[in-house]
């Protein structure tokens, strides 16, 4: 018979123990992400994963490459159009405007999958997982400082080499709209000379040209107006005091080239992009999106976010030797196992940072120990036939060399345990 696989570009995420692949990362980078949200004191917010089709057109843009070719939808059984979330803004913004607290401030974070249908590459799936967070109720200025704050913390915490935050100021939805009309004009005559996907950019979306990969568009747009000739002073000078603040933490580029793939933006907008990635080298995206809200039915509501991208993130990180102890329980016998997991649950109990592993097969014990070495377990707990006829517990060091084994009463097995 044949055999069922995954879908393309949908990954099956198994820790292996192995802290070089991608799951161990990735389970470890989200942990890690959420605390530093709830330190900034960032509410969690979860959303469906599947959400009415036309929720992504009116938002993220009917032009836009995600809504156009990259949507996962369907028709329900009712015939009613679905799609899987290709992102989390709108869905937010969604919910918020469905639970009448779209006059209200707010500061939430959400993780989870997304799906977009792009040709699979390195860095590119097409299920993948972000991380977000999203700002709203509170018009530019703190909470774009608020944002990069975040970034850089993230950044810093990972100790992320080679990486820069790219910003830019898309200006009002007016400024953004005449920039878009002189770009349309100053490219028009070279039409011929764009290749297809360019050329279909500047009938649908202008501003994506800007992105273009293509070097000869590269090489025309060198003498393309500038967004910086179109907005206020003002932004100019957000992006000077932005880049001015936090340049000492984290390394920040203004590129009024920079321009994002999702219509909702004007104002700020940043990427944060590493030269350790490849072809798809932006880990972390966002910017303001003051229109959103009115847009999707609610008030005006002035919001701000940014989502990473966790699986090119998790490329970049290094997982070093947990510091967080593990101890391997073993017991040697198959039949002692109900009353030694009865000490292993209380142990538990004494100490809830340590990672107590329970080895419940029923091999040797060189062989629980070989796993528990694997493990990369500080120590082994070992209880034989003689151990708890005895009342007693073998100590084994298995990092510490000049640390001896010892055998101890169960008591002071449990004081042993609470002082690691
Ligand atoms: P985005 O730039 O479309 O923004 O996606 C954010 C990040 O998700 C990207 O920088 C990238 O790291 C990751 N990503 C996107 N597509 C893929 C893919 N096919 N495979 C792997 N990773 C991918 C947004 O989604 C906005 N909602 C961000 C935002 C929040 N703006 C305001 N609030």
């Amino acid at each position: 018979m044949d055999k069922i696989k995954s879908l393309t570009g949908m990954l099956d995420l198994y820790d292996d123990g192995d802290k070089t692949n991608l799951p161990a990362k990735l389970f470890y980078l989200e942990k890690k992400i959420r605390d530093i949200f709830l330190s900034y004191k960032l509410n969690e917010i979860r959303t469906p994963i599947l959400e009415d089709t036309n929720l992504f057109i009116r938002s993220v843009g009917g032009a836009s490459d995600i809504v156009n070719k990259e949507i996962y939808s369907f028709n329900d059984r009712n015939d009613k159009g679905i799609a899987l979330r290709p992102e989390g803004t709108a869905s937010v913004i969604r919910a918020i405007i469905e639970k009448k607290l779209d006059q209200t401030n707010h500061k939430l974070w959400y993780m989870g999958p997304m799906w977009r249908y792009e040709r699979p590459q390195k860095g590119r799936y097409r299920q993948f997982n972000q991380a977000g967070v999203e700002i709203l109720g509170i018009p530019e200025g703190m909470p774009e400082f608020e944002m990069i704050s975040i970034v850089c913390s993230i950044i810093s915490e990972f100790k992320l080499q080679n990486c820069t935050i790219k910003i830019n100021h898309l200006g009002t939805q007016k400024n953004k709209e005449s920039f878009c009309n002189a770009l349309v004009k100053f490219l028009e005559p070279f039409k011929e000379s764009l290749d297809e996907k360019d050329r279909q950019r500047l009938k649908k979306n202008p501003l994506r040209v800007l992105d273009t990969k293509n070097n000869e568009t590269q090489n025309i747009l060198k003498d393309a107006p500038s967004i910086k000739e179109f907005i206020d002073s003002s932004a100019i000078d957000l992006l000077n005091s932005i880049q001015n603040n936090f340049s000492d933490i984290c390394n920040i580029e203004i590129d009024y080239s920079l321009v994002r793939g999702l219509d909702y933006y004007s104002g700020f907008v940043f990427e944060a992009v590493s030269s350790e990635l490849g072809a798809q080298d932006s880990f972390l995206g966002g910017g303001r999106y003051d229109q959103l809200c009115a847009k999707l039915g609610g008030k005006d509501l002035p919001s701000i976010g940014m989502a990473i991208g966790l699986e090119r993130f998790a490329e970049l990180i290094e997982l070093k030797d947990n510091s967080v102890k593990v101890v391997s329980f073993l017991c040697v016998t198959g039949n002692l196992e109900p009353k030694a997991y009865k000490i292993a649950h209380q142990l538990r109990s004494l100490n809830k940072d340590i990672i107590l592993d329970v080895h419940l097969s029923d091999t040797s014990l060189k062989a629980k120990l070989r796993k528990a070495n694997k493990n990369n377990s500080d120590y082994a707990i070992i209880i034989g036939d003689e151990e708890l006829k005895n009342n007693k517990a073998v100590i084994k060091p298995l990092k510490n060399e000049l640390e001896e084994q010892l055998t101890v009463s169960i008591d002071d097995l449990y004081s042993f345990f609470k002082s690691i």
